[in-house]
């Protein structure tokens, strides 16, 4: 198995680049029938969904898709703050749009709940929430996803978007901390 060493960590390849494509093909399939001729606003929330969202948004080819971002950190090391900061806000007009969220990952749920808030609190007319990765025995909040990617172990990631304090997220994998 491919290891790596970020900072401090060992991390130990546990979803391919060629997994994570076809999940990515799935979710698009899907999206796409459930979305084509609806005029849709994407909001991608960096920085973890960077490449996740470039890469979705090029498989399903929508015609008059309109995208922006939301900068969001939560995360301090390898744990899950709960205390969200808000660094690049909110400022489109979401007044009845259909508005779909690109999430890297639902762990605690926390940052996707406190989103899909905000986005209803500004008037939209329908959202969904597209996830990548989601970590279903971390879940702490109750939360409807219209897409997932893959279902994943409550276990420590890095890699396709996702770091661990800064290093990481240009593989092309998904890596797993292996315990000290
Ligand atoms: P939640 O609010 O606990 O659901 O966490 C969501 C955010 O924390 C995600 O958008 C990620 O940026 C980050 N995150 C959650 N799990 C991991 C992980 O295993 N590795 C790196 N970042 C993570
Ligand atoms: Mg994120």
């Amino acid at each position: 198995m491919k290891r790596i060493k970020l900072w401090d960590k060992e991390f130990e390849i546990s979803i391919s680049e060629g997994k994570i494509q076809q999940a990515i093909k799935r979710m698009a399939d899907q999206m796409r029938s459930e979305l084509e001729g609806k005029e849709v606003i994407f909001l991608c929330i960096l920085n973890g969904s960077f490449i996740f969202s470039a890469d979705l948004l090029k498989e399903l080819e929508l015609a008059d898709a309109e995208i922006t971002f939301l900068k969001l950190a939560s995360y301090s090391g390898t744990q899950s703050t709960g205390n969200l900061k808000e660094l690049i806000g909110l400022n489109e007009n979401l007044q009845g749009r259909n508005v779909v969220i690109l999430e890297d990952i639902v762990d605690s749920g926390f940052t996707i709940t406190d989103v899909v808030r905000q986005v209803k609190g500004k008037g939209a007319a329908d959202v969904k929430v597209a996830t990548l990765l989601f970590k279903p025995d971390a879940l702490k909040t109750e939360v409807n996803l219209n897409y997932v990617g893959l279902e994943i172990p409550n276990d420590f990631i890095v890699g396709y978007g996702l770091d661990y304090d800064g290093r990481g997220r240009n593989l092309k994998d998904i890596y797993t901390l292996v315990p000290d």
